[in-house]
């Protein structure tokens, strides 16, 4: 390997099995205990493996599949593989919501590789919320590490119809609310739409994430397009494991290969994807994690910037395969070479500009280049006002576009089982022109910030033929959801915010030219109602949701834990 640092003396796993004293004598027997010989491990690099695989997360099924092709490459480049079972934060499955969780992966990440005797990780994440979170952990205990993405799933099939992940589901919701499609091609579209393991196959929050990890420089470059049936895939998986062992010798640790430009460049490829807005919390908590600038206002800065070139759903027509067929996030930043900073680098030691050097891209209809985008819209707007004067988040690439620019009396819920319990009632006093508000669905109210910010469309509207509303909260919404939704309102109404102000009948304006989210209300009756306000009591009074809401930041700073921002000061561990 390139530029070894490290000698066997110097690897951090030395402290447990290479002295000789009455501990080590523990650690080295207790792994004899288990069957290997004091070739498998003495002097090599141990490598552990952060596996969220389980049986109830969907999108890493195939996870105990790769991690035996991740233990083959390391078993081949001389290192010893240790499979640490990691939280697994199934995104449908896991309630209230997995961000609730995603902390305490990271800090669970974090734990594994400090308590352990371990020189380097591969983290073997997709689903969601494991991508930041693995992420944020193995930054702040900063040990060689790589990223393995689990892969896009196939296509959804419908009758022949080709559906997407999420998007397709909120739109065919809403024509059976409407009444246009019946219970038993529901349930067909219920077998049909995830066919395959691997992560959500539109430019949700996953496909956004692992390109964001790939485009750090944390992967393979390149690895998070392979689709997770294709055979590329375990191949790629014995690379990452290759690949690990060789960092650990090169002593390449998150804080050698990530810089500003890193993040700046990862910033620019999620624009360029027209990418989830959860990706934009999860991005700002990374950056802060390594100790560099990451701001709303760069995200909009970037927005008028940097158009959208993939055309992939929610924002496009195509989905995860035909990205990855069209030469996927390597060719996309080919295209995108001129807005990139091609120094940044990466896990295999080498810059961005070797990394896409052999790109191609092979249909310029999925990957649009730089002087053809695929629409005028931006991917990412970020409005200010009276009632968000930390900012809000809206994607203007997947609304109606005559709701950029709207106006219109506020149909206020406190929160969500009041707005479960109304939005349907026939008498319910709304119109087209109404704009949805939905309270205490943030960091600390929802708790977790729930994905409910795609706020459901009035069924009486619906029927109506109604498809989109200006709709406002605290919350977030799917990485799949499209709408005129504004989301992330900060600070939340549920800690005293000015959103928590909001009543019905008040006049919302949203102006997304000018970054504009404004109540027509005057700034004493404003003041007036929040000095009346009452927190709502906790929901949770007990277990980890209380240090959550204890510790957790607002969405413009990323909803980090603060005390674990940073990634100075992780104390290796005492051995006694
Ligand atoms: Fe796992 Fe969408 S459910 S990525």
């Amino acid at each position: 390997m390139a530029g070894k640092k490290k000698s066997p003396e110097s690897l951090r796993s030395h402290r447990w099995y290479g002295v000789k004293d009455l501990k080590s004598f523990g650690h080295r027997s207790r792994t004899y205990q288990m069957g290997y010989a004091k070739d498998d491990f003495h002097g090599k690099p141990v490598i552990a493996i952060l596996n969220t695989w389980s049986d109830i997360n969907q999108c890493h099924a195939h996870f105990r599949e790769r991690v035996a092709d991740i233990k083959r490459g390391i078993w081949a480049s001389g290192g010893f593989p240790l499979e640490l079972p990691a939280l697994s934060l199934s995104e449908p499955l896991v309630k209230p919501s997995t961000m609730l969780y995603r902390n305490l992966l990271a800090m669970e990440a974090e734990e594994l590789l400090r308590s352990h005797p371990v020189d380097g990780a591969v983290l073997m994440g997709g689903c969601d919320k494991t991508t930041p979170a693995l992420i944020m952990g193995a930054i702040s205990m900063d040990v060689p590490a790589i990223y393995f993405p689990a892969g896009p799933m196939l296509r959804g099939n419908w009758g022949g119809q080709t559906l997407g992940s999420g998007s397709d589901v909120w739109k065919y919701w809403d024509e059976k609310q409407a009444g246009a499609i019946s219970e038993a091609q529901w349930e067909d579209m219920e077998m049909g739409i995830a066919r395959s393991f691997g992560h959500c196959m539109t430019m949700g929050t996953a496909s956004t994430m692992t390109a964001i990890a790939d485009s750090l420089g944390f992967c393979i470059p390149g690895a998070s397009s392979i689709l997770a049936s294709d055979s590329a895939h375990p191949r790629m998986a014995a690379a990452c494991g290759k690949r690990i062992v060789d960092m650990v010798w090169e002593d390449l640790k998150p804080s050698d290969f990530l810089s500003q430009a890193s993040f700046d460049n990862a910033l620019t490829v999620h624009m360029a994807l027209g990418g989830s807005t959860n990706a934009i919390i999860h991005l700002v908590a990374m950056a802060r994690r390594a100790s560099f600038e990451m701001s709303l206002d760069r995200f909009d800065e970037r927005s008028r910037e940097v158009p959208v070139l993939a055309d992939v759903r929610p924002s496009g027509r195509f989905l995860m395969e035909d990205f990855y067929y069209a030469g996927g996030l390597r060719a996309l930043m080919k295209e995108l070479a001129g807005e990139l900073d091609l120094s940044a680098r990466t896990v295999m030691g080498g810059d961005i500009a070797a990394a896409i050097a052999e790109a191609v891209n092979y249909n310029r209809e999925v990957i649009h280049p730089l002087d053809q985008p695929i629409g005028e819209a931006a991917a990412t707007a970020i409005l200010y006002g009276n009632i968000a004067p930390d900012g809000a988040v809206m994607k203007p690439s997947a609304a109606d576009p005559r709701f950029l620019k709207h106006s219109g009396p506020a149909l206020v819920f406190r929160d969500y089982n009041h707005m479960a319990a109304e939005i349907d009632r026939d008498e319910l006093d709304v119109t087209p022109d109404s704009v949805i508000v939905l309270q205490n669905s943030g960091p600390v109210g929802g708790p977790g910030m729930p994905e409910w910010g795609m706020l459901p469309i009035p069924k009486k509207l619906l029927k109506q033929g109604v498809r989109d509303m200006l709709r406002i909260s605290d919350a977030r919404m799917s990485g799949t959801s499209y709408g005129a939704c504004v989301l992330h309102v900060s600070p939340e109404s549920h800690i005293g915010g000015p959103f928590a102000a909001v009543r019905t009948g008040d006049f919302v304006s949203v102006d997304v030219e000018k970054r504009a989210l404004n109540i027509d209300v005057a700034e004493a009756e404003i003041a007036r109602r929040l000095a009346a306000f009452k927190p709502p009591p906790r929901a949770i009074t007990r277990g980890y949701t209380v240090m959550y809401a204890d510790h957790i930041q607002q969405a413009h700073l990323g909803c980090d834990f603060d005390f674990l921002l940073g990634a100075k000061g992780v104390p290796e561990p005492e051995i006694h």
